[in-house]
């Protein structure tokens, strides 16, 4: 019989390329909806008339609904990837971001306590929570000093993941995931800002990318290898936290640069703008992760190249602009 998934976050990027990676291995996949005016279900295009998929309704704030869900579908796996995920909202709606973020894993664990103990559990923890980094690269053993409100709220949904763990003999477990990108990233998100800007320039519809820190390094990877990392984690004999990463950092700036380069655009300092509006109250300067335990045990490892990343994103940008085409078709 096939197994049972269920994703908190199925609107998101990693929520519909992990729905798309499930529906490949014959699971059944209830993805779960909060209640909108209007639907945003452009990432889950592909995969709506698919007899193995369900949307389902519920909300992170609201237990009741976590816990009628969870136990109508009885579910073999759980990921939790919803969350506020934007980092630069986290100052400006810093209670709504502990709430979902943090709150809404313990509401997570305990519909899981409650209503299905064997159920496999993922937590989408953060690189973000290393912060200010106290050691360089990062591994599972280094310490956190989260610098915004999602950092802090990531903090505590990664040790109450932990803490039900050896509290209740829970299979939970975390993913500590740095950056990954795509085609279907949130436009507030750097790389597919920049992408998306780059190809406007490209085709004179945009004088000059905006932009705040081009000094900030990142470990991006490609989000579709990193959901993959997901499945891994839970499909182990016992529950278990990792780094996922390419054990690679650009700053910014590079990042821009070689999107620029991509176009054909070589002096790209004539087509950028600094907008302290961009700029944060705190700022993680630099983020590479140590993946070696994920390759060792779980034998994961990233496929995409940032010098690939970039050329796919950009590609997706043009092709967007130029064809009108569908995020989800990427
Ligand atoms: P994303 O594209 O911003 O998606 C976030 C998802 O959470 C959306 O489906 C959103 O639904 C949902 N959501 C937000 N609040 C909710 C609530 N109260 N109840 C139910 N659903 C809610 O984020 P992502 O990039 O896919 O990231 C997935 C997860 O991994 C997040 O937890 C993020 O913090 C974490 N993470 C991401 C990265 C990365 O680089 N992408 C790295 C480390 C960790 P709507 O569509 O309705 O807004
Ligand atoms: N978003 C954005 N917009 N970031 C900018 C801009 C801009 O115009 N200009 C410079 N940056 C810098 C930010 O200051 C930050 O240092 C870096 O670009 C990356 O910003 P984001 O793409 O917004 O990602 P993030 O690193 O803050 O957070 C992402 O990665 C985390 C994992 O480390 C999100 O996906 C989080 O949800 C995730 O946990």
């Amino acid at each position: 019989m096939s197994k049972k998934a269920f994703i908190t976050g199925v609107t998101g990027q990693d929520g519909s390329y992990l729905a798309d990676f499930l529906l490949s291995k014959d699971y059944q996949v209830y993805g779960m909806v909060r209640r909108t005016s209007t639907p945003i279900l452009e990432r889950l295009t592909n995969i709506l008339s698919n007899p193995n998929f369900h949307l389902v309704n519920g909300d992170l704030a609201d237990s009741s609904s976590l816990i009628r869900l969870l136990n109508e579908i009885k579910p073999d796996e759980i990921y939790n990837l919803a969350a506020q995920s934007f980092v630069q909202t986290s100052w400006e709606e810093p209670i709504l971001t502990g709430d979902y973020t943090a709150l809404g894993v313990t509401r997570m664990l305990e519909a899981m306590r409650l209503c299905c103990p064997q159920a496999k559990f993922y937590q989408a923890s953060s690189s973000e929570m290393f912060g200010k980094v106290l050691q360089t690269p990062q591994t599972e053993k280094t310490p956190f000093y989260p610098r915004s409100p999602y950092g802090v709220a990531k903090a505590y949904g990664h040790f109450i993941t932990v803490n039900y763990r050896e509290s209740y003999n829970l299979f939970a477990c975390s993913g500590i995931l740095f950056n990954h990108e795509s085609p279907r990233r949130g436009l507030e998100f750097v790389t597919r800002k920049i992408a998306h800007q780059v190809a406007e320039v490209k085709l004179g519809l945009r004088e000059k990318v905006e932009l705040g820190n081009l000094e900030a390094k990142r470990d991006w990877g490609y989000a579709k290898d990193y959901v993959q990392a997901m499945w891994l984690i839970l499909q182990q004999d016992k529950p278990d936290d990792y780094v996922i990463a390419t054990g690679e950092t650009h700053t910014v700036g590079e990042f821009l640069q070689a999107a620029f380069a991509h176009v054909g655009i070589e002096d790209w300092q004539t087509y950028f703008q600094h907008n302290p509006a961009f700029d944060r109250p705190a700022e993680v300067d630099l983020l590479i992760g140590d993946a070696s335990k994920a390759k060792q045990v779980l034998n994961w490892q990233p496929s995409v190249t940032f010098s690939d990343l970039v050329k796919i994103m950009v590609d997706a940008e043009m092709a967007i602009l130029q064809n009108q085409a569908k995020v989800a078709d990427f």
